[in-house]
Order: C-alpha cells, then sequence, then structure tokens
C-alpha cells in the first residue's frame, strides 16, 4: 500500500498459527486450502487505487495463506508494507526478501529489522527465519531469499551492473573487487540454511513448496520467453541454491519438490527433474499481481498460472 498516512496500520491480534502444525481443517474453516502467490509487488511503485483492487481481487479468492517471493518494496517501507498485509488479510502471510528489500540498509540489519517484526505481528512469518511450515498432513512449505550468486554466465565480462552494489550497504562499504566473493558468499549460505531445512523433514512429508526470490537454475531464469544469457545470468541465478535442490531431489526420489521464485519479472515454467518443477513469476512495477491460486491435491502442489506461462522445452 503507498503510503497515504502518517499512522503505521494497527498491530493485528491474532491466535497465532504454529507454523508447525497442520492448519485446521474443520468445515467453518473450508477444507479446501488455497495459496495466493504474490511475487514482486514491489508496493512503493503501485497506487493507492491499485493497491486497494488488488487487495479486493485477493479478498474474492479467499485465500487460506499468502506466500510472497519477495521483492516487496525498498529498506523500511518493506515493514510497513507486511504490516498494511497483515492487518487486512488475518490469515498466515509467509514471505522471503529480495534485493530491492533491502536497500538502504546493510542484509543482517534488514533481516534483524524483519526478524522482529514478524515477532511483534503473529500472523507474518519470513520463511528465511522461521522453519518447516505444515499446510496440511504431507505437505510442506519453507524459504530463502537466495541471491544471484555470480555462479552461472560470465561474472567478469558482464556488462549488467545491478542497483545493488549502490544501494545495498554491504556492497556499498566494499571495494568492487569483492563483490564477485560476497554474492558467492551469500548464496552458499543461502544454499546451507536451505539444506538444513529440507533435511529436517518427516519421512510422511511427499510434497515440498519452496519458496524463493531469485531463480535457482538458467532454465527457470526468464526473460520475454527465452532464458538467461551470461551477461545476467550471474545477477539473476542463485546458483548455490540450485545445485543444493538437484541433490536433495536426486537423492530423494518419491518427494517432489515445487519452487516459486520471482526476480525476472517474466514468467515460465521449467522441469529440472521428473520430481523437481520451478515456476518463475510475472511482475511488472505500478501492477500488482496474483501470479496464482496454489491447492493441494493428491497429486501435490497445483499451481494454475493464469499468464500462460512459458515452458522451459519451448526455448
Ligand atoms: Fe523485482
Ligand atoms: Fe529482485
Amino acid at each position: 500500500m503507498p503510503r497515504n498516512r502518517a499512522d503505521p496500520p494497527h498491530r493485528v491480534s491474532l491466535r497465532r498459527h504454529d507454523p508447525s502444525q497442520p492448519i485446521d481443517e474443520s468445515p467453518e474453516n473450508d477444507s479446501s486450502y488455497r495459496l495466493a502467490w504474490i511475487t514482486d509487488p514491489h508496493f512503493d511503485h503501485a497506487k493507492l487505487d491499485t493497491w486497494r483492487r488488488w487487495a479486493d481481487s485477493l479478498h474474492e479468492h479467499r485465500p487460506s495463506a499468502i506466500v510472497l517471493t519477495g521483492d516487496l518494496s525498498e529498506g523500511d517501507d518493506v515493514a510497513y508494507q507486511l504490516r498494511c498485509l497483515a492487518e487486512t488479510f488475518e490469515i498466515p502471510i509467509y514471505f522471503v526478501l529480495g534485493n530491492h528489500d533491502f536497500y538502504g540498509k546493510s542484509i543482517a540489519q534488514t533481516r534483524r529489522d524483519l526478524i522482529d517484526l514478524t515477532r511483534e505481528v503473529d500472523n507474518l512469518f519470513y520463511l528465511t527465519d522461521t522453519g518447516i511450515v505444515i499446510p496440511r498432513d504431507g505437505f510442506a512449505i519453507v524459504g530463502e531469499d537466495g541471491w544471484g550468486d555470480a555462479t552461472q554466465g560470465d561474472y567478469a565480462g558482464s556488462v549488467v551492473s545491478l542497483n545493488d552494489f549502490a544501494l545495498i550497504e554491504d556492497f556499498v562499504n566494499a571495494a568492487p573487487h569483492d563483490w564477485q566473493a560476497m554474492l558467492q558468499r551469500e548464496g552458499n549460505e543461502a544454499a546451507a540454511r536451505l539444506t538444513q531445512k529440507l533435511s529436517r523433514l518427516a519421512d510422511d512429508v511427499k510434497h515440498v513448496l519452496i519458496a524463493t526470490h531469485v531463480p535457482p537454475y538458467r532454465e527457470a531464469c526468464w526473460y520475454e520467453g527465452k532464458t538467461t544469457n551470461d551477461d545476467w545470468a550471474p545477477f539473476f541465478v542463485c546458483g548455490a541454491i540450485g545445485d543444493a535442490l538437484t541433490e536433495i531431489a536426486k537423492s530423494n526420489p518419491s518427494r517432489h519438490f515445487t519452487v516459486l521464485c520471482g526476480h525476472t519479472h517474466h514468467d515460465g515454467d521449467a522441469e529440472i527433474l521428473p520430481n523437481l518443477h520451478v515456476h518463475t513469476g510475472y511482475s511488472r512495477y505500478g501492477t500488482i499481481d496474483i501470479e496464482s491460486i496454489i491447492r493441494i491435491t493428491e497429486q501435490g502442489f497445483q499451481v494454475p498460472r493464469s499468464t500462460g506461462a512459458k515452458k522451459a522445452t519451448e526455448t
């Protein structure tokens, strides 16, 4: 929501849902679980009317929960936007952060501030910080910010220069020749956190939804219907998470992994392995979309796409 008033929204006071326990399936709660997926909303670019229409539309879907895959806003406005969401939608809101969310601060300070917020607002869950969410028996949701980690493409030869290097304190305060190692470290730490979470899944979990910001594979890094080139890949693929997920999916063939990501603002679906699929979401500055209303069925997490997302096989 754009800032149109001086006071932040009131704190939501809800009975806190324990994310490690299945959500109540009693008839009065409607037994059909609907997870609204939003990516790269860049709320700071949207007019108030746009935000209200989007919120009304989202209400009509009666979501059980919301998952946001990063780039909510920038700087302190990220917390403001999350408070607005928490007040407007009295359901669990799961989120990870994108590179824009760190603008104006350091990476560590941004995470600290938002972890503090989730301790205060009952229905906000920062998936990078929190553990495993169990929306239904046999299903799990986990998340991790991820980072364009300079492991794919041609970092040294790339002419791409992201605002990240001018607006995130870690990079501003470092010498440019250190940036590649810093990006790789962010990717490795993200992969380690995610691996640790996935290693703790109970045996009965057969379907895992992974929310992250940066596509973990070149095959999932879409731009205008094609996948990334060597110039953009260093900043638009989190190769460390991709490597980790491939290994985990191969060693757990009876478990299916569904990845949601954004960052490229262009949508597509990619099958990396028979049990590992990646959905990349669409975004355009100034508009806010609902990328999908995800359902849980016997076949797993169903991610219908209204946008006719490209398939990896169409490249
Ligand atoms: Fe974005
Ligand atoms: Fe991004």
